[in-house]
């Protein structure tokens, strides 16, 4: 089993602001899908409740606390990361966020997509501290449209 984590970071580490991403880049929505399509996706409750609705073709895994918390069929509910980290399947699953995930499951992740706007935004949630020395850049090309924007895949070393 193998963690990744796919995120889109602003210049200033913003990742979304009240509950909602802040930008809107159609080629990273397609990157996104091309990656985790096929694959299980974590999220937190509160990323999981961000979403319009449930992405087709991936197993959702959801972390939440709350004991009572109610999801669809076919949505896999933790209360905490250890259970969920033996509840993974075989292969690739992809950490979608949010701010409160990527910091519990960063350093478990061997492989890191991040999509790098290159613009500053005010917002309310942050990728957590990412040392670029522990990572081997895998692949990096540029994103088009009016914001720019650049694919990262990193490995850790
Ligand atoms: N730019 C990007 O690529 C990207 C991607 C995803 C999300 N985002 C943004 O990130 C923001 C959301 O991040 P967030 O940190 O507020 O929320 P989050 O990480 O999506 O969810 C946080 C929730 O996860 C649950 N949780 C956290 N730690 C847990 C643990 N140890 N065990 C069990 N459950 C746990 C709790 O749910 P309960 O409260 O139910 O207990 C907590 O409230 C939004 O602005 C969203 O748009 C950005």
């Amino acid at each position: 089993m193998s963690l990744s984590i796919i995120v889109a970071v602003a210049a200033n580490g913003v990742i979304g602001k009240d509950n909602q991403l802040i930008w809107h880049l159609s080629d990273d929505l397609k990157w996104f899908k091309k990656c985790t399509m096929g694959k299980p996706i974590i999220m937190g409750r509160k990323t999981f409740e961000s979403l319009p609705r449930l992405l087709p073709g991936r197993t959702h895994f959801v972390l939440s606390r709350r004991k009572d918390y109610q999801v669809p069929d076919g949505v896999r509910l933790f209360h905490d990361v250890e259970t969920l980290m033996e509840n993974l399947p075989e292969g690739e699953n992809f950490v979608i966020g949010g701010e409160h995930i990527y910091s519990l499951l960063l350093s478990k992740a061997d492989k890191v997509y991040m999509t790098r706007v290159g613009k500053a935004y005010d917002g309310d949630a942050f990728f957590p501290p990412f040392d670029e020395k522990e990572w081997i850049k895998e692949k990096e090309f540029p994103g088009e449209g009016d914001i720019p924007h650049t694919f990262v895949i990193y490995r850790r070393k």
